[in-house]
């Protein structure tokens, strides 16, 4: 396994947000986490990704215990993820902004050789051109569409090569149509990356995701393919009970 979260809890202060949760993803999988709101999905990915800290579990990558790896260690590992909050640079160019992102994964020693800057060069083209950014390369990220913005964050948390990527809501307030681009954007990065995704749009989660782990009250209700998901009693009745 890539990914092995075991027995996960996180308290704050009288609230248990989860109760021994529990996630493994493997090598190129989608997985999507799915569960009503606060269910505790939110906090899962931050443990995961070393935003919060259980306070008892184990979170293994890549056969390592990284349980108190700080999240700058976690990256280094090869993890990476984007949240709500942006990372975006909004007064400086697309180009700008990935060349950031990738300079910061690059030693120094590499910076100084000027042949490493025009191979920057093909990356950073080469990276917005696989996210259709390409034609907006030389405009202020600030004057992106909202979805737009959203695959540039992507695309700059793809630029340390991770092992997996970690997306919460990346398609919140996206048009339908961006929606349906961002499905196509993050299907070939399946070669190279894992993927555990939180969203709410379940038809979204059901086209990309291979598995699926259902949180409800901190706790994970099921977890298994996409189709023993949708046949499982027990999450249709929390989606029912939602409706
Ligand atoms: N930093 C925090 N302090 C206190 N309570 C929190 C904090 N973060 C989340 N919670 C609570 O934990 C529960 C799970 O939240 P969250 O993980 O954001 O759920 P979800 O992402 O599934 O909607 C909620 O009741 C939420 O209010
Ligand atoms: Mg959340």
């Amino acid at each position: 396994m890539l990914l092995e979260a075991a027995g996960i809890k996180k308290v704050f202060g009288k609230l248990t947000a989860l109760d021994g949760a529990a996630l493994t993803v493997g090598e190129n999988e989608f997985h999507g986490l799915i569960g009503p709101n606060g269910s505790g999905k939110s906090t899962l990915m931050k443990c995961i990704a070393g935003a919060e800290v259980p306070t008892t579990g184990k979170v293994s990558f890549v056969n390592t215990d990284i349980t108190a790896f700080t999240p700058t260690e976690r990256a280094r590992a090869g993890m990476s993820l984007k949240f709500q909050i942006t990372s975006v640079l909004p007064s400086l160019t697309l180009y700008d902004n990935i060349l950031l992102a990738l300079q910061a994964q690059s030693s120094l020693f590499d910076l100084v050789f000027s042949r490493t800057r025009g191979l920057l060069h093909d990356q950073v083209m080469a990276m917005l051109r696989q996210f259709r950014l390409a034609d907006r390369a030389f405009d202020a990220a600030a004057a992106l569409s909202h979805g737009q913005q959203q695959w540039l964050e992507i695309a700059m948390a793809l630029a340390g090569k991770p092992k997996l990527l970690l997306l919460d809501e990346p398609t919140g307030g996206m048009s339908l149509e961006e929606r349906r681009v961002t499905g196509e954007l993050l299907q070939p990065i399946k070669q190279h990356c894992s993927l555990v995704i939180v969203e709410h749009d379940l038809d979204f989660i059901r086209d990309i995701c291979d598995r699926l782990t259902v949180l409800d009250q901190g706790k994970v209700l099921a977890s298994g393919t996409v189709l023993e998901i949708q046949a499982n009693k027990a999450v249709q009745e929390i989606y029912l009970r939602r409706a």
